[in-house]
């Protein structure tokens, strides 16, 4: 089995490379006799990606192919999902021209290899604003109910894509009050010219920002990874794709001791779930007390929590518990990147809550008057330690980290 997976792994990693070097004029095979040419390291060839066909037929629905155990989709009724549209949004989130000094595109902060995180403890913007909070894993974003940390309001992935790319603090992609540039951008290049045309064909001008919301936001609803050491035993009936260790460690996050499954359960380790049989699955906002500030427990500005939108006091800290899948390859975690690994984040739990001893940030999180109640502490062996973190490295889906229809359409990302 292990080999199986190991030749799968090699042969998509293969097949990238492959691409990767896409728009060379043919299969010269380099025999290992041939001699090397010397490449100017300054100056590389760039290709230019090929434009393709308009297509006269219009759109063609697209049908997702769902991992065993994964529910449908929920997809909202003004922005359908279509091949033409997943296409064109694979090509604009990759692409660097939506930023205004052309630095980054999305897929800088959110990159596959990394479960679309980018391995910063916080994000950095294109003009070099430090953003205050972590970027989050894009892992089976089409099922979040709510989107970001802290926000309870943002709940669809089109209005999402305009913060960064509008957002002035932090600066993101740079584009306030400049839609019209980012636009015109677009319209002048051929290639986008035919690639929102078969998308978006029964529009008078199909490059609208409308239309490239939407267009994002279909590509991010086909980033689904179900494929993992623990799908496969779980949900594909494989007893060998898991370790004796990882099996362990699962049911001990599972279990009631750890209350780890409160928050991070069910098909998505998140603590809530989004599809079609299932429109409305409020996301409970959870303090896991990692600061203590003040006399109401808060958090270090400005990422207070849920209450930004509520202003309760009882309301500081709580963020989104995010989904825990391809966790191995996401860190630094939490909100602000502030644990840098596995075992520290489990020994903040071991310990129900952090205590900063000193400068300004001081205070016992465990102490956090708004923390939840689950959060109360356990002792864990060094082995049970080690096995649980066995069970994170199941939850790593190398097929979908290397699955080129998420990748880069352009050669030199
Ligand atoms: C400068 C880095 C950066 C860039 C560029 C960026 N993001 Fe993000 N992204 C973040 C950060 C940081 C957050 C968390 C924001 C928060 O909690 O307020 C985030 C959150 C998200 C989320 C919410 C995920 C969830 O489940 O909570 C989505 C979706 C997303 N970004 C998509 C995009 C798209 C689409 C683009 C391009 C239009 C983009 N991002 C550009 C850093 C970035
Ligand atoms: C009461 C709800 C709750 C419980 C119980 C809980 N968590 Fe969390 N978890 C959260 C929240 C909320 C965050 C994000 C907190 C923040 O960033 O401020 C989080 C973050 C994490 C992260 C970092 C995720 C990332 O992408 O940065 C990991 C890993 C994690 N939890 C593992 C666990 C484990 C293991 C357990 C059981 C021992 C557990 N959690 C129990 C709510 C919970």
């Amino acid at each position: 089995m292990q080999l199986g997976r190991t030749f799968l792994a090699l042969t998509v990693a293969l097949g990238l490379a492959a691409c990767g070097g896409g728009g060379g004029d043919g299969d010269t095979a380099m025999g290992p006799t041939d001699p090397v040419d010397p490449v100017d390291p300054v100056d590389p060839p760039q290709p230019t990606p090929v434009v393709p066909e308009p297509n006269p037929d219009g759109p063609t629905a697209y049908v997702y192919d769902l991992p065993p155990g994964f529910p449908e989709p929920l997809i909202p009724d003004d922005n359908p999902m279509t091949v033409e549209g997943v296409e064109l949004g694979r090509h604009l989130f990759y692409e660097r021209r939506l930023s205004l000094n052309e630095e980054q595109s999305c897929g800088s902060c959110h990159q596959q290899a990394l479960a679309f995180t980018d391995g910063l403890a916080t994000a950095e913007g294109s003009t070099g604003d430090i953003h205050p909070r972590n970027s989050p894993s894009l892992t089976n974003v089409v099922y979040n109910p709510t989107l970001t940390w802290m926000n309870p309001l943002l709940v669809f992935l089109e209005e999402q894509a305009l913060g960064p790319l509008f957002g002035e603090d932090p600066v993101e992609l740079g584009f306030s009050g400049k839609e019209d540039e980012l636009l015109e951008r677009l319209r002048r290049d051929a290639l986008y010219q035919v690639l929102f045309g078969n998308a978006y064909p029964d529009q008078g001008e199909p490059i609208t920002l409308d239309s490239m919301t939407k267009a994002i936001a279909s590509f991010q609803r086909t980033m689904i990874s179900g494929n993992s050491p623990f799908d496969k035993f779980v949900y594909q009936g494989d007893d060998d794709a898991m370790s004796e260790e990882a099996k362990r460690g699962f049911l001990a996050f599972d279990s009631e001791g750890l209350e780890c499954n409160h928050c991070h359960g069910g098909l998505n380790f998140a603590s809530s779930l989004t599809h079609a049989g299932n429109p409305n699955d409020p996301t409970p906002f959870e303090n896991n007390g990692l600061y203590n500030l003040g006399e109401n427990g808060e958090y270090p500005r400005p990422n207070v929590g849920l209450f930004e939108f509520t202003e309760r006091v009882r309301d500081y800290g709580r963020m989104k518990p995010p989904t825990l899948r391809n966790i191995e390859v996401t860190g630094p975690y939490m909100h602000d990147g502030s644990i840098e690994t596995l075992e520290e984040v489990i020994r903040h739990y071991e310990r129900g809550g952090r205590l900063i001893g000193g400068g300004d940030l001081a205070g016992d999180g465990k102490q956090n008057p708004n923390k939840s109640d689950f959060l109360t502490g356990f002792p864990l062996s060094n082995t049970q330690r080690l096995e649980l973190l066995e069970f994170f490295k199941s939850l790593t889906d190398d097929e979908f980290l290397n699955d080129p229809r998420f990748s880069s359409p352009f050669p030199e990302e």
